[in-house]
């Protein structure tokens, strides 16, 4: 059982590391500036709306934000935590456009310092906090949130039962968790490089019937599970300037492992059990 437990521990924080080493590795902050400057704007001034082409690290970028805010049904005054927040697109969205009070964090500690750059930049210090945190060991009080938005960052995360089991703990009575994610499909294994992982060794995708299973054992209640994946095809709605080089090659294989049934995208909406 210790053995088991050390060995867990282990296989977690070289899973840490290595998706540390995926989004840290390039200077994030010095990319956006030049696109910003080469937008026309003042790079130590934007808008929260000047930085949507470059800050929402997902396909489609603030078009799927926004469908995800109307569908997770977010509302002025909520208290929200984003897990896996990147740069911080989206809770600078959820604090300056829906009007909630925003906690976010995410594993790699390079992006939660240019989310906290950004947002002072744009003004939005005082209404979202950010640290830098596994969503698996969540660094905030039973019952604190009235929401927990993840977009994109459940591929990464082996233990998914401990994700919903974390994120019940954190959430208030009633208190509901939106997701969007990429699933196990029935057509076969992935093909790598895809955009959240190099290889097998970071990347967890499980079924949308094993992730219903697993978050439900954590204490959450599955009220909506829509496939999205028609949603994903087509133009990715942001200009890719914080990405590796081979980002194409990346959208090529999700899209292709989209098309051929390998893959699924889902949007999850889960309330805290009774
Ligand atoms: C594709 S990015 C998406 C960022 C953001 N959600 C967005 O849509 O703009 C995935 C993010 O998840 C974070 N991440 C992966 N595993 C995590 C974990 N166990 N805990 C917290 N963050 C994690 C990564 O560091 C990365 O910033």
């Amino acid at each position: 059982m210790r053995a088991a437990m050390m060995m867990r521990e282990v296989s977690m924080t070289d899973v840490e590391a290595i998706v540390q080493g995926y989004y840290g590795d390039r200077p994030v902050l010095q990319r956006i500036e030049d696109a910003l400057r080469a937008a026309g704007v003042d790079p130590e001034t934007p808008s929260h709306r000047d930085l949507w082409p470059f800050d929402q690290l997902h396909s489609r970028g603030i078009v799927a934000t926004r469908e995800h805010a109307e569908r997770a049904r977010i509302r002025a005054g909520m208290y929200v935590l984003e897990i896996g927040c990147g740069l911080g697109g989206a809770s600078r969205y959820l604090a300056a456009e829906c009007g909630c009070r925003v906690a976010a964090i995410d594993l790699t500690p390079a992006f939660v310092e240019v989310a906290r750059i950004l947002t002072a930049r744009c003004g939005l210090a005082d209404r979202i906090e950010f640290r830098q945190a596994n969503a698996l060991a969540l660094p905030f009080r039973d019952g604190t949130f009235d929401h927990v938005w993840s977009y994109a960052v459940t591929m990464n995360i082996a233990d998914k039962e401990g994700l919903g089991r974390e994120v019940a703990r954190v959430l208030k009575p009633g208190g509901r968790f939106s997701c969007n994610e990429i699933a196990q499909g029935p057509g076969g294994a992935p093909v790598f490089p895809m955009p959240w992982a190099t290889n097998g060794t970071s990347s967890f995708l499980v079924s949308p019937k094993a992730m219903r299973a697993a978050l439900e054992a954590g204490g959450l209640s599955v009220i909506e599970q829509v496939d999205v994946t028609a949603t994903r095809f087509g133009d990715t709605g942001r200009q890719p300037v914080v990405e590796l080089d081979d980002f194409p090659l990346r959208v090529h294989n999700l899209q292709s492992c989209l098309a051929d049934g390998r893959l699924i995208a889902q949007f999850i909406l889960a309330e805290k059990s009774a």
